[in-house]
């Protein structure tokens, strides 16, 4: 016998299938609302990937940017997007729709709510234009799904995902995905620092940790911290550079090598892998929380920064955007906290905790003790 609520979710998918209780759920006078609400949600789950290529299109047309200066009308828009008056009246009735730009007076257009958060967040503008690749993958996801199709631009941007000799990786070959990260660690950054504090600690060592951007706002928090990057050769330099602009370069030591086959670096009290361990299958991921705990001393901590399967408010997130954005990459899935907390105390720490971020959408957080 099934459990009850199993027995209960049975009944309903029942009732919700049959035709007639949709017809009574439409005109009852109780039920319309929600029945209105649940047609809505389920029109976005198919209409989204339409709603995403208009974001794009905003995007790559820099219409954010251009309402940033103040509305325009019509006439002055299609004009600076470089489009006729059609094809912008059809670009601004989707972006309307999708609250992406508002309507002003004097006939005028300015930024929408969602158009504004995203010039406050150009990480997020960077994302989008990112996705590209990632619809291209995901234009035959069944095929994705048997392994027939085996995608390829997501696995181009980032090569190190399939590659056999990562180490081996050129400037060229790093440098858009390293700028993408960069762009987007801000606000991640920011929810680990606030979550986590990094008072009491003397030495942070970033592994994976991309072109310094996170150990840069750590530094600014903590005058007293001293830091350690260790990222693939080519992604390395770029952190070193970094670190000599922001006058970093006495307090970093960088370290280039990569995590599969090269030592991690003795030295640090707690170390960070932020949106690293979700990149890798399981093997490897293993592998990598191994050698971290093999640099730590006992007591020293681990963090983990990453959004995580199974939070609640960030289901779609973890579940759906990132197990399909990694699969098309070719390697990692989003891990839920138990399963990140089994590998740990595989990889010998002795506790691992999970820290609430002020956004989980962006990040959860994973505190471990060697
Ligand atoms: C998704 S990015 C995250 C970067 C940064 N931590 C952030 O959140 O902005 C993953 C990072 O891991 C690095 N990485 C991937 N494979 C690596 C390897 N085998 N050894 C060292 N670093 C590696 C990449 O170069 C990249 O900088």
């Amino acid at each position: 016998m099934w459990p009850l609520r199993d027995q209960l979710l049975s009944f309903r998918d029942r009732v919700l299938s049959d035709p007639r209780f949709q017809r009574f759920a439409t005109t009852s006078r109780v039920m319309s609302p929600i029945a209105r609400r649940q047609a809505r949600s389920l029109f976005d789950l198919c209409a989204g990937f339409v709603y995403s290529q208009v974001l794009l299109a905003c995007v790559e047309l820099d219409l954010f940017r251009i309402l940033e200066a103040g509305p325009l009308d019509a006439e002055a828009l299609s004009a600076e997007l470089d489009l006729t008056p059609e094809a912008t009246s059809r670009l601004l009735t989707a972006a309307l729709a999708l609250g992406l730009v508002d309507r002003r007076g004097g006939g005028r257009y300015g930024l929408g709510m969602h158009g504004a958060a995203l010039v406050a967040n150009k990480g997020i503008q960077a994302m989008v234009a990112h996705h590209r690749a990632l619809y291209r993958d995901l234009a035959d996801p069944v095929a994705l799904l048997r392994g027939e199709d085996q995608g390829g631009a997501l696995a181009g941007y980032w090569p190190y995902a399939k590659g056999d000799t990562p180490g081996a990786l050129g400037e060229a070959d790093v440098a858009s995905y390293t700028q993408l990260m960069s762009a987007s660690q801000t606000l991640v950054a920011e929810q680990v620092l606030h979550a986590y504090s990094l008072a009491g600690h003397d030495t942070l060592l970033d592994v994976g940790g991309g072109d310094g951007t996170f150990l840069c706002a750590a530094a600014r928090r903590n005058p007293g911290l001293r830091l350690q990057l260790f990222d693939l050769p080519a992604v390395a330099r770029r952190a070193e550079t970094r670190f000599e602009q922001e006058g970093l370069a006495i307090r970093a030591q960088t370290f280039g090598g990569s995590f599969f086959d090269d030592p991690l670096p003795n030295g640090a009290d707690v170390v960070s892998l932020v949106r690293v361990l979700h990149d890798h299958d399981d093997d490897r991921a293993q592998h990598l929380l191994r050698a971290v705990r093999n640099v730590l001393p006992r007591g020293g901590v681990l963090l983990i920064a990453e959004p995580l399967a199974g939070t609640a408010g960030a289901e779609r997130m973890g579940g759906a955007y990132f197990g399909f954005y990694l699969m098309a990459m070719g390697s990692g899935r989003p891990r839920e906290f138990a399963d990140v907390a089994a590998m740990l105390s595989k990889a010998g720490f002795a506790a691992q905790r999970l820290v609430r971020t002020a956004v989980p959408l962006q990040t959860s957080l994973i505190v471990a003790t060697a």
